[in-house]
């Protein structure tokens, strides 16, 4: 398959992706130096980001894994929000830092922030990849933002479609069919 015939077009590419990964290190690396705090990464898509960026964090940090569903299979939010698996560690009087790879409708954070903030922890702030504000049902703050995205369903860097895509390292929308 030649380069020409690749199913995918780049929006944002592996150095563009890791110069912005650098630039929200730099951000958090100055608000938290001091405040010890705990990463809530959203599985599946955040991994990548994750990954990436705790390693330019130069302070002391734990790191907790949720997972949510929201989606059904392909590209449509089914709206319902449920934890398939919360957290592992005790988050009351912590500074929560929540890592996701995409707030679309803010269905998903919105849940999450609720389910976080009721664990009373001394502060909850949202780090984001990505930002997809057209499709938006509730309003969302992210206190560090990557990229605005345009209203297409993007893949790679983590991000999936139907479980696929994700291993790509850059973010990429699938062309559409011919
Ligand atoms: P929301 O609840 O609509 O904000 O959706 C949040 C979740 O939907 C994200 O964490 C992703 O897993 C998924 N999602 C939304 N848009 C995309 C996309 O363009 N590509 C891949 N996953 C997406
Ligand atoms: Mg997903």
């Amino acid at each position: 398959m030649s380069s020409q015939d690749k199913p995918f077009t780049v929006l944002f590419g592996r150095k563009e992706i890791a110069a912005v990964v650098s630039r929200l290190a730099a951000e958090i690396g100055r608000d938290y130096y001091n405040k010890h705090p705990i990463l809530v990464a959203v599985l599946k898509g955040s991994f990548i980001f994750l990954a990436d960026l705790i390693r330019l964090l130069d302070l002391p940090l734990e790191v907790e894994f949720v997972r949510l569903s929201s989606y059904g299979r392909g590209k449509e939010s089914s709206g319902k929000v449920k934890v398939v698996q919360g957290l592992s560690a005790e988050v009351r009087g912590r500074h929560v830092l929540v890592i996701e790879d995409i707030v679309d409708t803010g269905l998903t954070t919105n849940f999450l922030l609720d389910y976080l903030r009721k664990k009373k922890p001394a502060s909850v702030k949202l780090c984001s990849l990505t930002d997809k504000p057209s499709h938006r049902k509730l309003p969302v703050t992210i206190d560090y933002l990557g990229f605005t995205v345009p209203d297409r369903f993007l893949v790679g860097y983590g991000l999936d479609y139907d479980e696929k895509f994700r291993h790509l390292p850059d973010i990429c929308f699938i062309k559409e069919e011919q």
